[in-house]
């Protein structure tokens, strides 16, 4: 297992961030809905994270022809998917294994979904249950919950689904199945889960919309539809843990470019703005997705701030929201969010638990936690496996030193982390 050292911030800093990792979930989409159309799809700046380079090999194994030149990605489908020969590996990513659940449930084949040990042990009822609903075919350990999933695709039902969780994974999941049903199918979550999919497969042809009443309709295409043709910006989620870096940093600023500016990706910047950061946000652009730069500046000490709705909308910055609270003045308070427990790893104690070693008080919930501000202190922390807990603290360490073991999961989000972060501060590598 790999650790690193951070050492505090040497300077204050203002750094501008032209590289951060491209968009996972827009990556993952990219490279399944290719398989949507009949022609070759164009993917520039493609993550080239495990999670999303797993999703790649897989769309490969089901027949596609995939050229990759630096970031940048031609997919060229098949006539039609084939039965892949071996297993399909998800590595780490819940987005792969739930929404290839959803586009392979629909074809004839027998597919094997399995993933790294973390992945093996993460929730899949929630896309199994409603898909096996209309018809699906899918086993696995635990009746289905667990990985590796054996899917058996069929001709499936059209759906009326009201999903008992704010998930996009699942709604997603339930979208690729309904592209194959044979009449329109209506599908409906009570707050708006991040909705790169409805956008990417809008853009793409498909019938698809959200009727006043909240229900979306989907329409399976008649036709084959158009393929993308898109840059792929950056990962707000990944960007977050810089953001968090200036708003605790005195005098210190950072610029964010070509970040996506998705109502339902930047709920956690929202949240560092109540907190008392300064941010800016200027748009560039907007093709699928309004996508502009980010400014945020330190702007004293952040103030203790609640969080308990919307909570979809910042699910995946909880962790690095964390170091900012645990360097504020107050208690902050995180409620509705034991989502957090099934991630990557259990968010609430991983998190909790990294604080106590740097000497923050904390109190945990079953759906959250109350963070007391106050000094972080140097300490060794675990990540447990996860890129997301991996990170935040080593954001923590530019206020404090910090050790960070297990941290080899970085690389399934944004591989070059360390050459941002060694801009502001010293790394040092362990075992
Ligand atoms: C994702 C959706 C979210 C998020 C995950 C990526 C996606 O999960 O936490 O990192 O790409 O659809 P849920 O949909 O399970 O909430």
């Amino acid at each position: 297992m790999k650790q690193v050292t951070v050492s505090p911030a040497l300077a204050p800093f203002d750094l501008q961030c032209d590289s951060i990792a491209a968009d996972k979930s827009i990556s993952h989409r990219c490279a399944m809905f290719s398989l949507l159309s009949n022609q070759p799809s164009k993917i520039n700046n493609f993550l080239q994270g495990e999670d999303t380079l797993n999703s790649l090999q897989i769309v490969e194994q089901l027949g596609a022809t995939v050229i990759r030149e630096g970031s940048d990605v031609t997919i060229t489908p098949p006539v039609e998917l084939s039965e892949p020969h071996d297993v399909l590996d998800c590595g780490n990513a819940g987005t792969g294994m739930r929404l290839f659940c959803g586009l392979l449930a629909g074809i004839d084949g027998n597919f094997v979904l399995s993933g790294d040990k973390y992945l093996r042990n993460r929730p899949m009822s929630r896309v199994v249950k409603p898909l096996r609903h209309i018809g699906a075919k899918i086993d696995g350990r635990e009746n289905g919950n667990l990985a590796p999933l054996c899917i058996r695709g069929g001709q499936l039902e059209a759906f009326r689904y009201e999903s008992p969780i704010d998930s996009a994974q699942v709604k997603s999941a339930l979208i690729l199945a309904g592209l194959r049903a044979d009449s329109p199918s209506y599908y409906k979550e009570s707050l708006l889960s991040r909705d790169h999919t409805e956008r990417m497969l809008r853009g793409m042809g498909v019938e698809i919309e959200t009727q006043k009443d909240g229900w979306i309709r989907i329409v399976p295409p008649t036709q084959p539809l158009r393929p993308l043709h898109i840059t792929v910006p950056s990962d707000p989620s990944s960007g977050f843990f810089f953001a968090v870096a200036a708003a605790i940093t005195p005098d210190a600023k950072v610029t964010l470019s070509n970040v996506s500016f998705n109502p339902t990706r930047i709920g956690a910047y929202k949240a560092l703005e109540r907190m008392g950061a300064a941010i800016e946000y200027a748009l560039t652009e907007d093709l699928y997705e309004p996508i502009g730069d980010i400014t945020i500046r330190y702007n004293g000490q952040l103030k203790a701030t609640t969080i308990d709705s919307h909570i979809a909308w910042l699910i995946d910055e909880l962790p690095a929201l964390a170091i900012a609270m645990a360097t504020a003045e107050g208690t902050s308070t995180v409620r509705n969010a034991k989502e957090l427990r099934v991630k990557e790893s259990d968010r609430i104690s991983a998190t909790l638990e990294g604080l106590s070693r740097a000497g923050i008080q904390t109190i945990e919930r079953e759906d959250g936690y109350d963070i007391i501000g106050g000094t972080l202190n140097e300490a060794t922390v675990n990540s447990y496996g996860d890129h997301r807990i991996a990170m935040s603290f080593a954001i923590a360490g530019i206020c404090c030193g910090m050790t960070i073991e297990d941290v080899e999961c970085i690389e399934t989000s944004f591989p070059n982390f360390y050459d941002i972060l060694k801009e502001i501060s010293e790394i040092h590598n362990g075992n």
